[in-house]
């Protein structure tokens, strides 16, 4: 069985001179590697079997058929000889008839149920299969869905994607294949030998020395295979990386004219995956022409001592306690082929064995990552105000929020209404341990007001938003948000509180009412349509030629980035939050647009707190508070007036602006 996509190659570079940007670091698998991709192995058994209780049944079916295609032919065949043998001596072929028919109707009827129980189990098996892999792929979804930003940042989206279709595929054929094989094969080799040893101890032992050699060599093949198995797996996945980044960047790759160094570049992917796989199939490929030569090897042998035996009259040791025979040398040799043929089918297993221990390896090194951890108890509830200030929980939308904290020393809750205050007190920051971005950040934000970060392409102005929404955590300092650390607030009601407008506008396959119908999944049409409005997205939405209906496909590829950004921010809009996070939303809607938008956007502001992030300062200049990044630290902070007064860096890069307009 070898359902791998390649052939072995004959030779393969050993190392590529140059890495194209798909290339990755890979030394050769070790016997470590080997022992993990074994003990995922076992993993998966558990899962599957805890899956599936019943799987006994189909454990119980395997045994039923495996024995009645194995016991029966022999004893029959062994049976009818005899027959036939006697009555060579008497002559009465008219007395032996009904006999040879009282053994061949059972025969037939017996064929008959191991025929409906093999489909039975064929049935269940593709059932159970699917079943499986559904369940799996659930999980690795659900795990995905739960990973820290981290994971993404560090890890091929590409790589991830091949966890879903090549890893998973290695287990299709593991559980459909490949086990119901080896069950199946074990079970006949254990019968088959039974009845051989039953019938002569000498000609087992000869066979027994044949089995050892086959193991010994299957042992060392396999473990061959095994390492470069392992290899092939992680060069699917390198190839399938490549393969999505140069899609997703194919413009670029044509405006740049580097057609010709991605195809080289794939090229090396592809001859890696080319020679792992070819090694780990040529290794797998020699192990079944051996253990056929030695199966015929031992069957000779068999047929010379079983020979020699008959003509002498050897005493025959065995437990049927009958004298060796023609009537049993026969179904011996015959049952010697089966045995061999089982056993060489075993070893063809071990492809898909290996290959889906290198799968499964994979797909736990993602089950087994760290989830998003969320300590937050406190939490965002609707409520209402009375008159006399009282904050009490209410369970429809009342238009007013409150924070709710549980007190677990006395059992009690109080509430505190969300305001939208957002402070930063010294904080510190980095991706990368050895690397900081932000240093001493300290950013006060009453309700209402509008802040806005400026300053120079990666100077820390996207991250300081991340850390707002947590989706990183800080290192040092403190977040408080009304007050609240804001490590105690349950993340997703500390998201629900905060509108955000991406850096860059990722929209869903889907109309566009759909789209803006994201940011708050009970919207009725009526309020998508006035978040539209108020974003200045209404008028392009109702031009399209499906207005609210259109689809919008592969990241609306069919909208202008501007237009994107507009259904990104009627989308924030339309979940309307108490404070809103706007990372440069507005950078690539022309101006006459971005007026529209100004003044949809500043009802959108209004009595919200906003965080702004803009390079175009005549976005930030109406704010409360601009503060100036640089490098990672604040280096000016005050209203536009205060900043220009002083002459600093606002200044330099305000009037430098107002120059270049
Ligand atoms: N996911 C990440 N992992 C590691 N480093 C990152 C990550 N995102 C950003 N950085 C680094 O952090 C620094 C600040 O990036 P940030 O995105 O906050 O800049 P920015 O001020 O928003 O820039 P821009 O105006 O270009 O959007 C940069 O040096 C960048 O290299
Ligand atoms: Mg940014």
């Amino acid at each position: 069985m070898s359902e791998n996509k390649t052939k072995a190659p004959e030779k393969a570079p050993q190392a590529a001179p140059q890495r194209g940007p798909g290339a990755r670091s890979r030394g050769p698998a070790s016997m470590s590697q080997i022992k993990g991709s074994i003990g995922s192995l076992k993993r998966v058994l558990k899962i599957y079997v805890g899956y599936f209780p019943k799987l006994v049944w189909v454990i119980v079916l395997c045994i039923l058929v495996g024995a009645i295609t194995a016991a029966v032919p022999s004893i029959f065949q062994k049976n009818i000889l005899s027959i036939i043998t006697d009555t060579w001596e008497t002559g009465d072929w008219a007395g032996a008839r009904p006999q040879v028919l009282s053994y061949l109707i059972p025969l037939v009827c017996l064929y008959v149920l191991a025929l409906a129980m093999a489909i039975l189990q064929s049935q269940v098996i593709a059932f159970m299969t699917q079943k499986f892999l559904a369940r799996l792929r659930e999980d690795l979804f659900d795990k995905m869905q739960r990973l820290p930003l981290k994971y993404f940042d560090t890890h091929k989206h590409g790589e991830i994607m091949s966890h879903y279709t090549n890893d998973i595929d290695t287990l299709r054929q593991l559980v459909s294949m490949a086990l119901p094989n080896i069950l199946r094969n074990v079970i006949l080799l254990v019968t088959v030998f039974g009845i051989m040893l039953y019938y002569s101890i000498w000609m087992t032992l000869i066979l027994c020395l044949g089995f050892v050699l086959m193991l010994v060599i299957t042992g060392k093949v396999g473990a061959g295979s095994a390492k470069y198995f392992i290899r092939q797996q992680k060069a699917v996945a390198s190839a399938e990386g490549f393969i999505q980044e140069t899609m997703n960047g194919q413009k670029v790759v044509k405006v740049f004219n580097h057609e010709d160094q991605a195809i080289k570049s794939f090229e090396e992917l592809n001859q890696t995956l080319v020679s792992d796989s070819g090694k780990a199939n040529a290794y797998a490929n020699i192990l079944a022409p051996i253990i056929n030569n030695i199966g015929n090897i031992i069957y000779v042998l068999l047929a010379v001592v079983g020979g020699l035996m008959i003509y002498f009259h050897t005493p025959n040791l065995s437990f049927s306690g009958e004298i060796f025979s023609i009537a049993i040398m026969v179904p011996f040799l015959n049952m010697c082929k089966q045995f061999m043929g089982n056993l060489n089918q075993l070893t063809m297993q071990m492809n898909a064995i290996v290959m889906a221990g290198a799968g499964a390896e994979r797909i736990f090194a993602l089950l087994d990552q760290d989830p998003e951890t969320d300590d937050g108890y406190v939490t965002l509830v609707n409520c209402e105000i009375a008159p006399d200030g009282t904050v009490t929980e209410a369970d429809h939308n009342t238009g007013h929020w409150a924070w709710k904290h549980p007190h677990q020393a006395d059992g009690t809750i109080t509430y505190q209404v969300l305001e939208g205050d957002v402070r930063l007190t010294e904080v510190d920051f980095a991706y990368v341990p050895e690397k900081q971005v932000l240093y001493d950040v300290t950013v006060f934000a009453k309700p209402g007001q509008k802040v806005a970060f400026v300053g120079a392409t990666g100077a820390g102005k996207t991250t300081i938003t991340n850390l707002i929404n947590r989706f990183y955590d800080i290192a040092d300092g403190k977040i408080r948000y009304d007050g609240i650390n804001v490590n105690k607030i349950k993340k997703k009601d500390l998201r629900r509180s905060l509108g955000l407008v991406l850096q860059e506008t990722n929209l869903f396959t889907g109309t566009v009412m759909e789209n803006i119908r994201y940011g708050k999944l009970d919207a009725t049409d009526e309020e998508c349509r006035q978040a539209a409005v108020l974003a200045g997205a209404s008028d392009f939405i109702e031009r399209l030629p499906d207005g609210y209906n259109t689809m919008l496909t592969n990241n609306g590829s069919n909208l202008s980035q501007g237009q994107r950004q507009l259904i990104a921010i009627a989308r924030a809009a339309v979940a309307d939050p108490p404070c809103l996070i706007l990372d440069e939303a507005t950078s690539s809607i022309d101006t006459r647009t971005e007026a529209i938008v100004q003044r949809g956007m500043d009802k959108l502001m209004e009595g919200r707190t906003v965080f702004v992030i803009a390079h175009r300062l005549s976005t930030v200049q109406n704010s409360d508070v601009i503060m100036v990044l640089d490098h990672g630290r604040i280096i000016e902070r005050g209203s536009h007036d205060q900043l220009i007064a002083e002459k600093g860096v606002y200044y330099q890069l305000y009037t430098g602006a107002f120059e270049l307009e």
